[in-house]
């Protein structure tokens, strides 16, 4: 694996590798040496041409942790979306001697351009591109259901996990539509028909566009920010009327399973998707989701650059 663009990229085996070299890191982390001297002189590049709070920083703490040199570079404004612009990037990137590069970037495939044009040599990580996939994203969403309902399993067999809200706008869904199927859960998308993407029928998964039923069925939740800055018509009437028939609310959790977790990627837009008392319930697991997320990255990043052995772990 010298990329990672897409889940497609991984194979059921290399997926579980990387959940568990998460752990593992996660492991070692908790002890008394947190920083590992693993990827030494290796300079990672986090290139942000969309924006992004978690993300970035989830990759520049798992860089660090690792004794990567990171360079944040943001592009915010800049004209990155053009394919040549992204060109002389990649080439400068390349004359700076990255090893990695992650890159956002707000045209779905600009991360495979970068990867495949040849016009650098590191690895290329894709933290989200459009509208098409989130890789990382579920990776620590499937290493978060994994570590509260797996029960010591290795993948998800048998796990059923709700997606809900706005599917047509999510790389994050379909990153984890791929992910989840692949480690053996069932997957059931919960949307208002205009929020599903053309073309979901042919997906692995099951449709519903009622909540209610669902809800007793499955063992996670995982809500979805409606994503207003890619909306450019009505969706829905009224956020109201969505909160009402999509939100995840007090009745909704008490509908719950005793055992089942409730996940947003983040940035949440309280009391429109999730009420404040569902992001914040004891069944919440929104914020350990961001702390996973540095395992799982350093993971990624461990395994792409073949770091050096880690002492007492990992080799
Ligand atoms: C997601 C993203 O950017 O795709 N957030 C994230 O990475 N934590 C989801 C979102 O923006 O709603």
């Amino acid at each position: 694996m010298k990329h990672l663009l897409s889940i497609n990229d991984l194979s059921r085996d290399e997926s579980i590798l990387i959940l568990d070299t998460a752990a593992e890191l996660a492991r070692i982390s908790d002890g008394p040496m947190k920083k590992l001297p693993t990827l030494r002189g290796r300079t990672i590049v986090n290139l942000f041409a969309e924006d992004s709070t978690r993300t970035r920083i989830s990759f520049e703490a798992a860089a660090k942790r690792l004794s990567a040199d990171v360079i944040n570079f943001s592009a915010k404004g800049s004209s990155l979306s053009k394919g040549e612009s992204l060109k002389d990037t990649a080439q400068t990137l390349q004359a700076m001697g990255a090893d990695a590069v992650v890159i956002r970037h707000p045209a779905s495939g600009a991360p495979f351009r970068l990867a495949d044009n040849q016009w650098m040599s590191g690895a290329v990580i894709n933290a989200g591109d459009g509208t098409h996939e989130h890789p990382s994203q579920a990776l620590l969403d499937a290493y978060t259901i994994r570590k509260h309902l797996g029960k010591g399993a290795k993948d998800l067999a048998g796990l059923r996990v709700a997606i809900v809200g706005d599917i047509l706008h999510s790389r994050v869904a379909r990153s984890n539509v791929l992910l989840l199927t692949k480690l053996g859960a069932h997957v059931t998308l919960v949307a208002p028909p205009t929020l599903l993407p053309f073309g979901v029928d042919s997906w692995p998964v099951i449709i519903s566009y009622d909540l209610d039923s669902v809800i007793p069925q499955v063992d996670a939740i995982m809500m979805l920010r409606i994503q207003q800055e890619r909306m450019h018509e009505i969706f829905f009437p009224s956020a109201r009327e969505y909160s009402r028939y999509f939100g995840l609310n007090r009745d909704r959790i008490n509908a719950l399973n005793p055992n089942a977790i409730i996940m947003h990627p983040g940035p949440m837009n309280r009391g429109l998707e999730i009420t404040a008392d569902a992001a914040d319930s004891a069944r919440s697991v929104i914020v350990e989701q961001v702390s996973n997320g540095v395992s799982v990255r350093m993971a990624i990043l461990y395994l792409l650059l073949g770091g050096a052995p880690i002492e007492g772990g990992i080799n």
